[in-house]
């Protein structure tokens, strides 16, 4: 099969992690005889840095021309320190997911046998927990206008806005993901508080005839937060609006040991984008110390969700579990202080992939 491939490494260690999953995807496509083609583009502060936009419109070209981009992280320490700057390296992110139609970012979260020591939470609550959440990645406060600043420059205003369509899309495809699972279904909002909230309740239970299989519950925001790292096993898909999403799987990033394992996929009208949930860690640009293993199984979400090849998917998730059991690993996961480099790393795990 032909692999038709966008590459944006970004910002901070975009690059370094970038560099590993892509090494991982040239050894599958090898391996299994794909024929991989792939072409690098601008994104974040580096693109700002370099043609002024975060987002520049030969790299939309190049990604609506994938047939999946291969996304590493965006953001720069001198844009957080200046909150006046007039271009942001998060805006083109935001302005890819909306351009791509990235409707839907999906954020597996599983712990892993060797690293249940790893996390801060009790074993026994964290074994076998396996759930994963659907955040809705094009909507709500983050792209709600009006935003801003009044004249004065004291009063500034954010606003969440959703339509009933696009709740619908997203809870059609959380009923349907549950429907494969383990049936279950938890729509997170703040119903008691916001309107757009209760919209979203009144179009879960709109639907909720036509998947009479499914069991649908609703939790309240504050509670999920709560309720994610008190019996994570209590769940098993989360759907929620943009902003609930992304904190909520951060917080349920420590279920699995760390934020440096976890992937995801953002898929919608346009090419998918595989990314891992990270930022760009600045602290550790350079150090080849940041963990490749969210970046690397993104792309095995990719071979699975964009290609539809399950079984190069599970050549690279077999070989993470392998490394992560072997404990060749980076030292956010790392045991007894033996750890090793971003590249290490990477090459043990497409070492293994061609050996097995
Ligand atoms: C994420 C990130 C982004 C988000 C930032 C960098 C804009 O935190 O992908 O989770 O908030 O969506
Ligand atoms: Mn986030």
């Amino acid at each position: 099969m032909k692999l038709n491939i966008a590459v944006l490494p970004g910002d901070g260690i975009g690059p370094e992690i970038i560099e590993q999953a892509l090494n991982v995807v040239k050894v599958v496509s090898e391996k299994f005889g794909h024929e991989l083609h792939y072409k690098y583009g601008l994104t974040g502060a580096d693109a700002i840095d370099k043609v002024g936009q975060p987002y520049p419109e030969e790299t939309h070209q190049l990604c609506m021309n994938a047939d999946a981009v291969l996304f590493g992280a965006i953001g720069h320490p001198k844009y957080d320190n200046d909150p006046k700057a007039k271009v942001r390296p998060e805006q083109g992110l935001l302005e890819m997911r909306k351009r791509l139609g990235l409707f839907a970012n999906l954020r597996p979260l599983v712990s892993f046998p060797s690293l249940l020591d790893k996390s801060p939470l009790k074993r026994e609550l964290i074994e076998g927990a396996d759930f994963v959440c659907l955040r809705e990645l094009t909507g709500g406060i983050y792209f709600g206008k009006p935003q801003g600043r009044s004249e004065d420059g004291k009063t500034a205003y954010d606003t969440c806005i959703y339509t009933v369509e696009e709740i619908e899309r997203i809870l059609k495809l959380g009923f349907e993901m549950a429907g494969k699972r383990r049936k279950k279904l938890t729509v997170v909002d703040k119903a008691n508080v916001l309107a757009t909230s209760r919209l979203w309740r009144e179009t879960a239970l709109n639907m909720a005839s036509s998947y009479p299989d499914i069991e649908l519950e609703f939790m309240f925001i504050d509670n999920a937060a709560m309720q994610i790292i008190q019996w994570p096993k209590h769940f098993d898909v989360i759907v929620t609006e943009n902003m609930f999403g992304d904190i909520l799987t951060d917080e349920a990033s420590v279920i699995s040991g760390s934020l440096g394992i976890l992937p995801s996929a953002s898929m919608g009208v346009h090419t998918s984008l595989f990314e891992p949930i990270h930022g760009s860690y600045p602290q550790a640009t350079g150090k080849n110390i940041a963990n490749p293993i969210a970046t690397i199984l993104s792309a095995s979400m990719m071979f699975e969700t964009a290609f539809k090849l399950e079984k190069e998917a599970e050549s690279i998730r077999k070989a993470v579990e392998e490394s992560i059991s072997q404990e060749i690993v980076c030292e956010d996961i790392s045991k007894d202080g033996q750890s090793y480099g971003t590249n290490e790393v990477g090459d043990w795990i497409c070492k293994y992939i061609q050996e097995h």
